[in-house]
């Protein structure tokens, strides 16, 4: 009886030395790997001024798609250097203006949980969105127009996760359904003043005027 317990304690033991080996190992490459990530991120984020400046290069070039897309794909922004934009109200979603020019406008939209925008559209500028923190999901559309109607093809719904891109967006609705707070950036090119809102329960378009919550870090009045 002694015998037999002490070789399942051995056997236990032998496991356990085992177990713990494997896990080592794996977390060890885990965080290797956790490493590589965190240093090709830190390599490729950039200052504000430099994510703007690089912003203004694909402006001269009429935002190139394919670049634009990349190069928000890969890059990250110094996470101080928006906390100043980041204003959040109670009652709805937030634009919040980082940069404006002729050629485009950055802004960083923040989103308490439960807050949306309604289904709209992007008057045919070229327009991404970057989640920034939390989640948010995406639904975007196809619009089937006819002669005095409209009709919307849902295309896709997407969770965002930290990094999702959406766009070039052409109609799109965005929620925050989710317990976390979120935060996106936008880039608008060219910027627009008013666009289509989508009213999908009466079937028909409202023309939106848009404005800011805050401008450049202060709360417009
Ligand atoms: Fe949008």
């Amino acid at each position: 009886m002694m015998g037999g317990t002490s070789a399942t304690s051995s056997e236990a033991s032998l496991w356990i030395v085992i177990w713990l080996e494997t896990e080592l190992k794996v977390r060890e490459r885990l965080s290797c790997a956790h490493l590589l990530y965190l240093n090709i991120m830190s390599e490729n984020e950039l200052t504000l001024d430099k994510f703007i400046e690089t912003l203004n290069q694909f402006a001269a070039r009429a935002f190139p798609v394919r670049e634009v897309h990349s190069f928000l794909l890969e890059t990250t922004l110094r996470q101080h250097e928006i906390e100043p934009y980041l204003l959040f109200d109670s009652e709805q979603y937030t634009r919040n203006l980082i940069h404006k020019s002729e050629e485009f406008e950055l802004l960083a939209i923040c989103w308490q949980p439960g807050q949306d925008a309604p289904t709209h559209g992007h008057e045919g500028e070229k327009c991404w969105s970057r989640v920034e923190k939390g989640r948010l999901r995406f639904t975007n559309y196809k619009e089937i127009s006819s002669a005095d109607s409209f009709d919307l093809e849902v295309l896709a719904t997407i969770v965002g996760n930290l990094g999702h891109l959406d766009g070039p967006a052409d109609i799109h609705k965005v929620e925050n359904p989710f317990e976390e707070s979120a935060v996106s950036l936008h880039i608008y090119s060219h910027p627009f003043p008013a666009c289509d809102i989508y009213d999908l329960e009466n079937h028909r378009k409202i023309r939106k005027t848009l404005g800011y919550f805050s401008k450049y870090g202060k709360l417009c009045e």
